[in-house]
């Protein structure tokens, strides 16, 4: 099956470093359309352009987060540019594997091919996440029997956007369902009790969830002690 990798993304210092890393690392990985949504009120130019050159078959969808309206709108990172993602799939009617990477994220290449194999919902490790080294799911005669996280223990499912992928079949089974703006708690679960999962469907994935395989890095901004004095900065082609 195809892959579909919904990945929302913002404006920021670092957003075309992150993108071009992940772009690097997609280019290895057949049968995929990585829908990338801007968190913007408009397609931009120049992540339209590092798209088309990328070679990539994708997507380039926005929506603006409502920052202005929602309080505490951290709630709202990257949430209504996956649903709109999971909209589009549905209503292109098409068919496979989704799963949600962020774009600042590393990723092993091998990760893709075990989301590939997810039958209706899969799981596995991550990497630098909730305060460890790395969260999982415990797995025990090939069936998850519990998670390994610490960061809201008690959410049902206790786990990060980039350690599960899901079939589209249950995308369609359950066309409401969609990732809640105001349940930032269980933002993950959210999705996942709207398509009924139950913990125990979930297949686990990278050898019982031995191999660690996506990692939750994160790009650290310079500081730019000079930006006002280095003018030449904007006559950058894809600045
Ligand atoms: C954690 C999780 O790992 C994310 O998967 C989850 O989306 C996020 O929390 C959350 O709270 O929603 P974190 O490092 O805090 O990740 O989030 P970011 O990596 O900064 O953002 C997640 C994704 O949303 C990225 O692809 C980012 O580009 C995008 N984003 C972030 C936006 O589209 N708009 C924003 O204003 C901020």
């Amino acid at each position: 099956p195809k892959i579909f990798i919904i990945t929302p993304t913002y404006n920021r210092i670092t957003q075309l470093a992150d993108l071009s890393r992940f772009g690097n690392t997609l280019k290895l990985v057949p049968k995929i359309l990585w829908i990338v949504v801007e968190d913007a009120g408009f397609k931009s130019e120049r992540i339209g352009n590092f798209l088309n050159s990328s070679a990539i078959q994708h997507v380039h969808l926005n929506i603006k987060s409502p920052w202005d309206i929602i309080n505490p709108p951290s709630i709202y990172k990257g949430v209504i540019q996956r649903n709109l993602a999971l909209d589009w799939i549905r209503e292109n009617n098409q068919s496979g594997i989704v799963y949600f990477a962020d774009d600042d994220n590393s990723y092993d290449i091998e990760i893709f091919e075990e989301i590939r194999s997810t039958k209706l919902i899969s799981a596995f490790p991550v990497g630098l996440v909730g305060g460890l080294y790395y969260e999982k799911p415990k797995c025990l005669n090939n069936k998850i029997v519990g998670w390994f996280a610490y960061f809201l223990p008690k959410r049902k499912f206790p786990f990060d956007m980039a350690s599960f992928a899901v079939s589209t079949d249950l995308l369609h089974k359950y066309p409401e369902a969609k990732f809640t703006t105001n349940k930032s708690y269980e933002l993950e679960g959210s999705l996942l009790i709207d398509l009924k999962v139950k913990a125990n469907e979930i297949e686990p994935k990278a050898n019982c969830c031995r191999k660690l395989l996506v990692w939750h890095s994160k790009t650290l901004a310079p500081k730019r002690k000079y930006k006002n004095q280095v003018f030449e900065q904007i006559i950058l082609d894809n600045l």
